[in-house]
């Protein structure tokens, strides 16, 4: 049976999109953290899923909100997965440029691609949850994205 750091390590060979996962709780207070497990599931319903550790503060939110958006990075957004990764939560959105679409989740204004989603399903996934979400607006721009790959940011080559 594998270990955990061998998993990870087998995982982090798979070259991922980067984007913030934000939210809205019911008391309006805002959420977000980078995430790199989206997965688009169902065309018929529109579905997505992220998976979210039980652990991190935006689960309660993003659960108890009903609603998230996915903002997908652009290769000049390492300083914003930083942020929501590693920085003080509290000052994530601090002069940070967003608007709310449909759902009321704060959108990143310069995201490469987005989408605003309404929580379907919340499935166990060990200590994670698989959060659904059926997409009710989205868009994207031409730009470069931000790819994660063994465990640093790159930028894609032509
Ligand atoms: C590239 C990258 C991808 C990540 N993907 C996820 C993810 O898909 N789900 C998750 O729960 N955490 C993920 N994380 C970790 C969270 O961003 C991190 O734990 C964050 O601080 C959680 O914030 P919160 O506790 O305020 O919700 C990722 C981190 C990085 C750097």
């Amino acid at each position: 049976m594998p270990d955990e750091l061998r998993f990870r390590h087998v995982m982090a060979h798979f070259a991922t999109g980067v984007t913030v996962v934000t939210s809205r709780a019911p008391g309006g207070r805002l959420c977000g953290l980078t995430a790199n497990s989206l997965a688009s599931v169902s065309l018929d319903p529109l579905l997505v899923l992220v998976c979210v550790g039980r652990e991190a503060a935006s689960h309660a939110c993003i659960v108890a909100g009903g609603a998230f958006a996915v903002s997908i990075l652009g290769r000049q957004h390492e300083v914003l997965a930083r942020r929501f990764s590693l920085g003080d939560r509290s000052a994530r959105f601090d002069e940070l440029k967003y608007r709310t679409e449909l759902t009321g989740s704060p959108v990143l204004d310069d995201a490469l691609a987005w989408l605003d989603c309404r929580v379907t399903d919340v499935h166990e996934g060990g200590d994670h949850s698989i959060v659904v979400g059926e997409v009710v607006a989205c868009d994207a721009r031409d730009g470069d994205p931000l790819v994660f790959y063994r465990g640093g940011y790159h930028r894609m080559e032509p």
